[in-house]
């Protein structure tokens, strides 16, 4: 009896289709056409409980992804590379880890994303999103502030994405430089890479869809479809683009959350890929058109 019911599952779940109400032959397209790098900032603290999560969740999506931490650790199959632990040396961190990925996989790949272990993204529309630049272009996108340089920087927290050529630039250029990049380890990776890719004339793209929804949201997704609390005025105050809070957040094409614990990422996962409402007509899929 157990061995038919296991018979039963192990076929179950052969037929299943995995995205069964989305297009998978389109995605399965992208998939191919649209090659991501996912690498993913960790900590030893958080190997066991938010690097796991991701482990288990959305980064497997991506064509390809690593753990980038200072410790080794198995099951992740994380990179321990010889950085400094405290949270101040995240710039000196971030370099640390650009090099290693452009010496190792700069020619498998097209766009090098960068996410914590506390990001969640949507890789299926992160690929539809790319699909209409050129990863031969020198761009970098993600969730957009301003600061006291002109095309500002992109949040760490959503994540965001180098083309191959913004990454070339970033390494064999600005990094050796302080003509391009801060030299010493410290400071705010985020800030100290947007700084410096525009001194690499890498262009900071909007990743609102066509309706100026966004795509990459640098709090909870909570904290975006209800009302901000006050101590998240912040992004109001730092946001390059204007954006909504509440029901109109957010683009039926939303890339990327940030703070998604462990236990939400689960949720997450499950509502986007596996909960379907009965009796509802998917929206046809188109592709964008290339610029
Ligand atoms: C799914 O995508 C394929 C490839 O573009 C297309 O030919 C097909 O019509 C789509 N199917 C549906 C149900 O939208
Ligand atoms: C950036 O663009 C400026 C103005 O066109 C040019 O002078 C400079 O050499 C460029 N720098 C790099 C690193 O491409």
């Amino acid at each position: 009896m157990l061995i038919l019911l296991f018979i039963f599952v192990a076929l179950f779940n052969a037929v299943t289709p995995k995205y069964s109400h989305h297009n998978e032959s389109l995605a399965n397209k992208l998939y191919n056409e649209v090659k991501i790098l996912c690498w993913v900032n960790t900590w030893p603290k958080n190997h066991k409980t938010k690097a796991r999560a991701v482990k288990e969740t959305w980064v497997k999506r991506c064509n390809k992804y690593l753990f980038i931490s200072t410790e080794r650790n198995n099951e992740l199959g994380t990179i321990a590379l010889p950085m400094r632990q405290q949270h101040m040396y995240l710039w000196g961190r971030t370099k640390a880890a650009y090099s290693y990925i452009y010496k190792n996989y700069f020619n498998d790949y097209d766009w090098f994303v960068k996410a914590d272990d506390d990001t969640y993204m949507i890789v299926e529309n992160l690929r539809y999103m790319l699909y209409q630049y050129d990863p031969l272009s020198p761009l970098y996108l993600g969730c957009n502030l301003k600061s006291s340089f002109k095309q500002g920087y992109m949040s760490g927290g959503p994540g965001y994405i180098l083309s191959k050529e913004a990454l070339k630039r970033l390494v064999t250029i600005g990094i050796p430089s302080r003509k391009y990049c801060t030299q010493s380890e410290e400071g705010a990776e985020d800030k100290e890479i947007g700084r410096c890719l525009q001194n690499l004339n890498v262009t900071a793209i909007d990743t609102r869809d066509r309706n100026g929804k966004g795509r990459m949201f640098p709090l909870a997704p909570g904290k975006h479809l209800s009302k901000m609390s006050h101590s998240d005025s912040w992004y109001s105050r730092n946001s390059r683009y204007p954006f909504k809070v509440g029901k109109n957040c957010c683009s039926s094409r939303t890339i990327s959350f940030h703070y998604v614990t462990p236990e939400a990422m689960h949720i997450m996962d499950f509502l986007i890929y596996e909960l379907n409402p009965f009796g509802f007509k998917h929206d046809e899929d188109h592709l964008p058109v290339k610029k």
